[in-house]
């Protein structure tokens, strides 16, 4: 029987987060087997993500696609317990906070193996995000709990997890942009789009409380024509957010001037249009810290943010739905006025190397 260490992706911001455990693994010859549940599927969300980073081919493909919140968490889990059945693995590492996050952690518990969450304690305390439910489940769970940022291990403490369980590590994703930096640089992206450095606005907005109602979709195509109407915009657009703009029949209000619009990008062409951008607007969880560590300014279209390190030391600012504070801050950006940022405690690109040695610690000293 193997007892090998389990790493769960399914969703495209969980491959940055898998990518330098799997070359920590590797330095240290450690065994382990990389289960792909198949949540995010197109080329351009999930595949490219494992050719730009150099991640091998899964061992397992679960193939369960898009669906409610339901039928995809219960896909994973009739999928995952299969695998778990036969292979028996000695512990099983989860990350973010994707449905493919909450089902494996499910199916891991009640077969009474050990598990890792990586990110873990973030709470936007806003039960309307799905992402906040399978957090705080995940959390509940877990056996060992990586977090990336202080207000995380209070969170949880608060919660009643013991602290035995809770270790301050920093944060993968950083891991995985640091040692990608000089490749991004590289790939000049911003030049194929005819862009010119420090000349525009980055956008990407998939938030279901953004986009998957019609009211909440006109908001933000009100606010990005307006930043269009301040400075150049590129927008690469979530899926989600293109399946709505069509049913709602919105595509045409988006005032296309000064937009550029694409399909989703690879991470490498993604993080050189962040390097080279003056300002990022968003309502992704990832970006915010990405943006954070390379000190670009951010506008978050979102009411709270469960990365709160990154509005108190970082350069991020809660927008929400309130147009003057957009118009203030966009002001301040573009007179180079704007908050400078600091660095971030642990954020350092050696995150992969503690959790390592942690695993190496509790679990396979065991083995
Ligand atoms: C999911 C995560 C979210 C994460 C986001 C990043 C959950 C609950 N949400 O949201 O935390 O920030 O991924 O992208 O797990 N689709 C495609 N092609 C794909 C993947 C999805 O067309 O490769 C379509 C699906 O058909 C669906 C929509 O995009 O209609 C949304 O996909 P889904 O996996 O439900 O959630 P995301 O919005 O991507």
């Amino acid at each position: 029987m193997t007892k090998d260490i389990f790493i769960v992706g399914g969703a495209r911001p969980n491959f940055m987060k898998i990518a330098p455990l799997i070359n920590e693994f590797k330095r240290q010859i450690i065994k382990f087997k990389l289960i792909h549940t198949g949540q995010h599927y197109d080329y351009n969300m999930s595949k490219i993500f494992f050719d730009n980073l150099g991640i091998d081919k899964p061992d397992y493909f679960l193939n369960v696609g898009s669906g409610s919140h339901a039928v995809q968490t219960a896909k994973i889990m009739v999928e995952f317990e299969k695998i778990l059945i036969k292979e028996s693995p000695k512990l099983i590492i989860v990350v973010g906070d994707v449905n493919s996050t909450i089902a494996c952690a499910l199916v891991t518990k009640k077969l009474f193996t050990e598990l890792a969450h990586i990110e873990a304690g973030l709470r936007s305390f806003d039960v309307k995000m799905p992402e906040e439910i399978n957090r705080r489940l995940t959390d509940q769970i877990a056996d060992y709990l990586f977090v990336t940022e202080e207000s995380g291990v209070i969170n949880l403490k608060n919660e009643g997890i013991d602290s035995s369980r809770i270790f301050f590590v920093g944060n993968m994703m950083i891991d995985t942009l640091i040692s990608n930096l000089e490749k991004a640089r590289k790939t000049n992206y911003y030049k194929t789009l005819d862009l010119i450095r420090s000349s525009y606005g980055l956008v990407t907005i998939h938030r279901p409380s953004n986009v998957d109602n019609r009211e909440d979709l006109e908001k933000i195509i009100e606010k990005l024509n307006f930043i269009q109407s301040k400075i150049k915009i590129v927008f690469p657009i979530h899926p989600r957010t293109r399946k709505s703009m069509i049913k709602f029949k919105l595509d045409n209000e988006l005032n296309k001037n000064n937009i550029i619009l694409t399909e989703p990008l690879g991470y490498l062409d993604f993080l050189n249009l962040m390097i080279n951008s003056k300002l990022i607007i968003t309502d992704s969880g990832g970006i915010q810290e990405e943006a954070s560590y390379l000190k670009i300014p951010t506008l978050t279209l979102r009411e709270n943010t469960e990365r709160p390190i990154t509005v108190e030391k970082g350069t991020n600012t809660l927008i929400g739905n309130d147009f003057n504070k957009l118009k203030m801050n966009l002001e301040k950006i573009l007179l180079n006025s704007y908050k400078k940022g600091q660095s971030l405690e642990k954020w350092d690109g050696n995150t992969s190397q503690r959790i390592v040695a942690i695993i190496i610690k509790k679990v396979l000293k065991n083995f």
